[in-house]
């Protein structure tokens, strides 16, 4: 398998009052082609800046620096803004979590999934527009032809995700990012989307990093997994290394608060993870989880490094592998 996307030592930097947001601390993954990460995490630990970092979408005052940024063989740190925009849409495509923030309401969902491919592809707009219908079958729409010709406010939350998934294929792109791409929907669909995702992804052999805090479609659906905490990486592995035998201590609360299918017992009480993340605000020296972690020892203030076994699984604790999966029991129940 060849490498569609290298990440190493990714930082983003935001100026605030009160000093540097280091939203971002030196993430490093890659993606294989045709490969579904998935990036998992509590709420502010950096997963959106990560995947807007890779598209050249940063908020403007956010500082991005990365020992390497390469998609698709392009160094996306030299890439000049004419070239960003014609990456993205076109082989590198982003799916946001609101799709009527992403659609605009004065166009027609037709020339809205058109536009992509009419300004980045040499082609017709008949097409075009036959392509559109293809992308709008594919993702269940019926009546394809008919929606063309409709407005936004005219579908309901779940059909416009499906139009905003239709859209991000229209170029047939390397690699699709999708940030939280459902959670502005009925919860009885989100996994349903999710689901359809994977599976265009396997069909059209995609690279797919996807964002979400839904484990149980992560369990389903991740050939590999990021565990994100404070800005940083603290976990990364097969989903199976990262759902079977788990080495951070983070990663087991998370996997502790939620069902999942396959690894939560009937009857299991679910937990949570006791505290809060910590400001990111200035520099954080040693790990960042010692305040709410069962295992902490005074050693852990200085402890700051990815350690890795010989299969490639990673973790970022001072407890080595043979250590973390005999305690994995241990002071966790919450
Ligand atoms: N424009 C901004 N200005 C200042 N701080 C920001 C900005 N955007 C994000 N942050 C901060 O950067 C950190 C990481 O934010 P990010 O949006 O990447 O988190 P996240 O993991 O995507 O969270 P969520 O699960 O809630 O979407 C948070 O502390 C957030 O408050
Ligand atoms: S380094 Fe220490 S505080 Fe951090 S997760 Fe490991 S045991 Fe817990
Ligand atoms: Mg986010």
């Amino acid at each position: 398998m060849s490498k569609v996307l290298e990440v190493e030592n990714l930082r983003v930097d935001i100026p605030v009052a009160g000093g540097v947001l280091h939203a971002v601390r030196g993430v490093s993954f890659s993606l294989e082609k045709g490969e579904t990460l998935c990036i998992v995490g509590e709420s502010g630990c950096g997963k959106s800046l990560t995947s807007l970092a890779l598209m050249g979408l940063l908020p403007r005052a956010a500082r991005r620096t990365a020992d390497k940024l390469i998609f698709d063989g392009i160094d996306l740190q030299s890439a000049s803004r004419r070239q960003m925009q014609t990456i993205r849409g076109d082989r590198l495509s982003m799916i946001f979590q609101e799709p009527m923030t992403s659609l605009n309401p004065a166009y027609t969902i037709g020339d809205q999934l058109m536009e992509a491919m009419l300004w980045h592809k040499r082609v017709s707009r008949a097409e075009a527009r036959e392509r559109a219908i293809f992308l709008l079958e594919k993702v269940g729409i019926t009546g394809a032809a008919k929606r063309l010709g409709q407005y936004p406010h005219q579908l309901s939350g779940g059909l416009r995700q499906r139009v905003m998934i239709a859209m991000s294929l229209m170029c047939g792109p390397a690699v699709i990012i999708a940030d939280e791409p459902t959670t502005a929907l009925d919860v009885t669909i989100q996994a349903q989307i999710l689901l359809l995702l994977s599976e265009l992804q396997a069909e059209f052999g995609m690279g797919l990093v996807l964002i979400t805090h839904d484990l149980g479609v992560v369990a389903r659906i991740a050939d590999r997994v990021l565990v994100m905490y404070a800005g940083q990486v603290v976990e990364n592995g097969s989903a199976r290394q990262v759902f079977g035998a788990p080495l951070h201590p983070y990663t087991r609360g998370l996997l502790r608060c939620m069902p999942i299918p396959g690894r939560t017992r009937p009857g299991e009480r679910l937990g949570s993870i006791p505290g809060i993340v910590p400001s990111l605000i200035g520099e954080i020296r040693g790990c960042a989880f010692r305040d709410r972690c069962g295992h902490a020892r005074s050693a852990c203030a200085d402890f700051d490094r990815l350690r890795h076994n010989e299969t490639g699984h990673e973790w970022r604790c001072i407890m080595d592998e043979a250590e973390s999966l005999s305690r994995a029991d241990e002071l966790e129940d919450v």
